[in-house]
């Protein structure tokens, strides 16, 4: 655990970073920098190309009369232009820059800066810090990361501190997702992840887990189909967190695609690149990752994270390209391909859902790969029956730099999914796959607001831009929510 404080004594040690404006202008800090090395800051600034642009870094290493071991000097562009997704990418390109510098402490010196920008900067660097080291035995002591403490200088210590609380909480949030999603499906298989779901009673969560009895019982025949396969016991984890004055006032519901891991069953996906699949949780990663950071930070807003956790295997008990199944809401579905397993676990924790009258349903699914085709890894798809909510949902994607860029449905796209047999069928055709997927789940929501968020392209990536992610687990979802409860439910 990082340790983080904010101060108003400006002790240096470890490696002090400084923010520079566009043109070189220093901010107060970066001017006491110069003095105390008698102009090497100018100096260094002048021999090399930094200007101070956005997203430049310049470390310089042990300059004399400086008591740390280094100086990194953040560009931040136009000062007026700075807003707080830019001071989270400022903390988090100075963590990176120094994480296995050798140096044990990182200090920002932002005394002539408000508050929220000295949280931010707080908040940049936790998430840069992340690593999922844990099963590597033979990491070299140079490539371990040395910081263990962030300490943040700023002329308002408790108002900074005051608005890093609840971000430190959305950082573990955050930081949970990642681990969920990096963990190996032989580790995190669905009874270990409904174990990890329960664990989280601890920050204050009401934790209910279903087995497959009790689902069996409910008709959550989808679900169900998807595991079958398995030699592990399918599960549904249901998280609430009842942060709103009334506890009786109708909740926010979000729903996870949790499929441990996805070889597509029957259908098997080809060899190459099947690893990635033990990331085929993250939706359900996502939701935990919200709850725990909802929990933690005590929101005030009733919101309940519900996961649907299945491996989906071929195997003689499987489900075979065919079959006709029962939907917990009665309706039945031809599965003619069971490598479209995602939409079959989640149109029954929908239906799931559904049982507490929320005012808003949202799933989270790594449901298509046509969603990578379609945008990359830059937005996740959101489908809406509601204007109002598919709008708030795009104001949360721009504040929290968890953007989504929303996709139509429509009729057209429904009939699709007709099917000869059965009231329709788990696969359209070779077209808008990821808009077939999503008038899939339109079939089981009724009028109720809904919203699906394909993360199929930003809950991993195989590199990033941006240095606040590390190379794989994203942990999207998790800032989008927090931003959006934060907006919605509790202003
Ligand atoms: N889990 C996959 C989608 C996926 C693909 C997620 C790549 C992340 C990266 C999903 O279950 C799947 O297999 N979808 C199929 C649907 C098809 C059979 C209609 C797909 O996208 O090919
Ligand atoms: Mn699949
Ligand atoms: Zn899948």
């Amino acid at each position: 655990m990082m340790k983080v404080e904010f101060t108003s004594s400006d002790k240096y040690e470890g490696a002090v970073v400084v923010p520079v404006f566009a043109d070189n202008r220093h901010s107060v800090g970066a001017d006491a920098l110069d003095e105390a090395s008698d102009g090497t800051i100018s100096r260094s600034q002048k021999g090399s190309r930094f200007t101070g642009k956005s997203g430049q870094v310049l470390v310089i290493n042990a300059p004399s009369g400086v008591k740390a071991q280094a100086v990194v000097l953040g560009g931040m562009g136009d000062r007026d232009a700075a807003d707080v997704l830019g001071w989270e990418a400022y903390g988090a390109r100075a963590m990176q820059a120094v994480l296995c510098s050798g140096a044990k402490t990182l200090v920002f010196d932002q005394r002539d800066l408000d508050a929220p920008a000295s949280a931010r900067a707080a908040f940049g660097a936790l998430l840069a810090a992340y690593r999922f080291d844990k099963y590597r035995t033979t990491l070299k002591d140079d490539k371990k990361p040395s910081i263990t403490a962030i300490r943040v200088i700023c002329s308002d210590s408790a108002a900074a501190k005051a608005a890093f609380a609840p971000l430190s909480e959305t950082a573990e949030g955050v930081c949970l997702a990642r681990d969920l999603v990096s963990e190996p499906a032989n580790v995190l298989h669905p009874e270990a992840f409904a174990k990890r779901a329960q664990e989280l009673e601890e920050f204050g969560l009401e934790v209910q887990i279903l087995d497959e009895k009790d689902m069996k019982k409910l008709g959550m025949n989808a679900l169900l189909s998807v595991g079958q396969g398995s030699n592990y016991g399918s599960k549904l984890a249901v998280m609430s967190w009842f942060g709103a004055e009334d506890r009786k006032e109708a909740p926010l519901v979000l729903v996870g695609k949790g499929v441990c891991f996805d070889t597509g069953g029957i259908s098997l996906k080809p060899g190459a690149g099947m690893w990635d699949m033990k990331g085929d949780m993250g939706g359900a990663a996502a939701v935990t990752g919200i709850m725990r950071a909802l929990a933690g930070r005590k929101a005030r807003a009733n919101v309940i994270g519900i996961i649907g956790l299945v491996e989906n295997m071929p195997d003689a008990a499987a489900t075979r390209p065919g079959d006709i199944i029962t939907s917990a809401d009665g309706q039945t579905i031809e599965v003619q391909n069971t490598d479209a397993e995602g939409r079959l676990v989640l149109v029954d924790a929908l239906w799931y859902g559904l049982r507490y009258k929320p005012k808003q349903i949202i799933d989270f699914a790594t449901l298509t790969g046509a969603i990578i085709i379609a945008l990359g890894h830059e937005n996740a798809g959101l489908f809406s029956n509601d204007d109002a909510l598919a709008s708030a949902l795009d104001a949360a994607g721009k504040a929290s730099g968890e953007p989504v860029w929303r996709l139509p449905l429509g009729a057209g796209y429904d009939k699709l999914i007709d099917s000869k047999y059965a009231d329709m069928k788990n696969i359209g055709g070779r077209g808008a796959g990821s808009i077939t997927a999503a008038q899939f789940l339109r079939r089981y929501v009724g009028e109720t607001p809904w919203a699906h968020i394909d993360i199929a392209g930003t809950a991993w990536k195989d590199k990033s831009d941006d240095p606040r992610e590390p190379v794989w687990a994203t942990g999207y979802g998790v800032r989008l929510i927090d931003a959006f409860v934060a907006e919605q439910c509790e202003s």
